[in-house]
């Protein structure tokens, strides 16, 4: 029995592209393993604390030094890095936020990112100074965009602070097998927009023959 981590940072909890897509990823993931067990956790409409002086504090102070203040500092930390840690799977639904991920998701990656707990640092390793502690694990991106042109060799590649983003910080965490998905030119024109959601959803359905 697997369990997968179903993130979803959308404000929109209606005509959210990123989470029809998530919705159907789940639900033939459902079909295909009934058994299998889902967390959800929803970033776009619930408020996820910023990092604080107190929390800072708490993260960085050994587990068998920290006072009820600390303990209670990271408190949420320590139960979303849990629901990570329980995760054979993680499915991310996210949109592109001026160029980058919403600052919900920030917030929620700021609350991971623990160093001995999710992460360590081993400076002059190539290719990333971090070695995750998050072993044997799967992620799925499905990533709405407004516009277009952010592929590979495409006209604002140079812009996309979305996925090149969230794949530095999964490899952060030490996870690998990393499968995106995209649907682009939300906001261009019924069209265009039209074309690019059925070949997403192509995609996520092809994940599941
Ligand atoms: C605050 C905000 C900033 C956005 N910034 C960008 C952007 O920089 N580039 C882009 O292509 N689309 C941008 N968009 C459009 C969203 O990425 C697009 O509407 C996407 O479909 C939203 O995801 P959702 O459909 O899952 O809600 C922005 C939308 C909002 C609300």
């Amino acid at each position: 029995m697997k369990t997968l981590l179903v993130i979803n940072a959308s404000p929109n909890k209606t005509q959210s592209h990123s989470r029809l897509l998530t919705e159907r990823f789940v639900s033939l993931w459902q079909q295909q393993h009934p058994e299998d067990h889902f967390i959800f956790r929803e970033l776009g409409n619930e408020p996820i604390p910023h990092v604080d002086q107190q929390w800072v504090k708490a993260a960085f102070t050994p587990p068998e030094a920290r006072d009820t203040e600390d303990n209670q500092a990271i408190a949420f930390s320590d139960l979303l890095v849990k629901e990570l840690q329980a995760a054979d799977v993680i499915v991310l639904g996210s949109p592109m936020h001026n160029l980058s991920v919403p600052s919900s998701l920030k917030a929620y990656i700021d609350q991971v990112i623990r160093m001995q707990v999710t992460t360590t640092l081993a400076p002059g390793t190539p290719g990333s100074p971090y070695v995750g502690l998050l072993h044997n694990k799967q992620a799925y991106l499905l990533l709405a965009r407004g516009g277009y042109g952010f592929g590979k060799g495409e006209i604002y590649e140079h812009m996309d602070f979305q996925e090149p983003y969230l794949k530095a910080i999964l490899l952060m965490l030490g996870i690998t097998d990393v499968t995106s998905i995209k649907v682009n030119q939300t906001a261009m024109g019924e069209t265009s927009r039209l074309a690019s959601y059925e070949h997403a959803l192509a995609q996520v359905d092809a994940l599941f023959i």
